[in-house]
């Protein structure tokens, strides 16, 4: 089968994309894959190609897509890809049996991509567009979780109206959480524009910070408690979805919460597999991971977020539909400590995209 391996986007997690990609492309089976890299650069080119893309951080330098290679036609609709060298001349380069979009965050991650891709008739790892589109906006994220019984935080939803025209109302809201609580943009990811706010000033000013990503905004209350993550990977015959262990995230680098240094810069995060938890919390956190892949209808792999409270309490953070994907990321090590290993989650992917 001819594989289809995209990263990049046209978003603020494109150097993260470019990181998992970087790992994808080293792990999967060549002898049973033919492999197709495309990146999407920042501005939204499609280009062909990563004979001299750099997948890494280096000397603190975030990774962006190359655009020296050949530019791309979008997907045509029979399944089949068109580029353009540089000289314009059309390049066939046939069919795509499968997409996997190593990608995050909007125009990546949300049901835009897999959109495009279903109008294409091309088979795509992952979700579909509506667990994709659910799962990267976390207002109805919650919504739909907590209609499944799964716990969720207390948050007040800051719609851009509500920003320009109702702002006191907004903010006696936000105070009734109680301090601090965290700022969010309603559609991005890794910790991109999130901060906390301990007042009423700062959390004027973290609105606006998360308002230069989205202006959808959440601010949730602040849930004291270790964080745990499970992964969720599909079953490739009847069985239900499975989860991994779960595995506890601990921030090393003094930030006070996982912002984007600590979750991509070496040696700031620390991940224990499986997480010091009684057995029956790990039990009921793993049944809980998998309701909420179900409560969405994701496929391919989801990772699930929660927080494991002193009074004993699990609440559902967030599902990330294509979560941090290099081979050290944790669903990838979660997966890799309950038994399946990088290059065999990678093939799980393709299998389930072509089943
Ligand atoms: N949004 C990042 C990639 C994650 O959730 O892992
Ligand atoms: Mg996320």
């Amino acid at each position: 089968p001819r594989v289809a391996v995209v990263f990049g986007g046209r978003n603020s997690e494109h150097a993260v994309s470019l990181m998992g990609a970087g790992s994808v492309l080293e792990a999967i089976d060549k002898s049973k894959y033919e492999v197709i890299p495309i990146g999407i650069a920042q501005d939204g080119r499609w280009v062909l190609g990563a004979s001299d893309q750099r997948f890494a951080i280096e000397q603190g330098e975030l990774p962006a897509v190359d655009t020296s290679g050949a530019a791309l036609a979008l997907p045509s609709g029979q399944g089949t890809l068109v580029a353009y060298d540089p000289g314009s001349i059309p390049v066939e380069l046939g069919s795509v049996d499968v997409v996997f979009p190593v990608m995050h965050g909007p125009f990546a991650e949300d049901g835009t991509i897999q959109g495009l891709l279903e109008m294409a008739g091309v088979r795509y790892v992952g979700s579909g567009v509506l667990a994709s589109a659910v799962g990267m906006d976390k207002a109805y994220m919650k919504t739909v979780m907590a209609a499944a019984g799964l716990p969720v935080g207390r948050y007040v939803v800051v719609r851009d109206r509500d920003w320009r025209l109702e702002r006191e109302r907004v903010l006696k809201e936000a105070e009734a959480l109680g301090w601090p609580v965290f700022v969010k943009p309603a559609r991005a990811g890794s910790s991109q524009g999130i901060s906390k706010a301990n007042d009423r000033a700062a959390l004027e000013e973290a609105v606006e910070f998360a308002r230069r990503h989205d202006p959808k905004v959440l601010i949730e209350a602040a849930i004291p408690g270790r964080e745990i993550e499970c992964a969720v990977l599909e079953s490739l015959g009847d069985e239900p979805p499975g989860a991994s262990m779960p595995g506890e995230v601990k921030v090393e680098g003094g930030q006070e919460f996982f912002d984007f240094e600590a979750k991509y810069y070496p040696d700031q995060m620390s991940l224990t597999v499986p997480a010091d938890l009684p057995a029956e919390v790990a039990e009921e956190l793993r049944a809980m991971a998998v309701r909420a892949f179900e409560a969405l209808e994701c496929e391919g792999l989801a990772r699930v977020d929660f927080f494991y409270t002193p009074e004993g309490e699990l609440v559902l953070n967030e599902i990330n539909t294509m979560p941090g994907f290099t081979s050290l990321s944790v669903a990838p090590q979660l997966w890799a400590a309950s038994g399946l290993s990088y290059p065999a989650l990678v093939d799980r992917l393709v299998q389930l995209a072509l089943h």
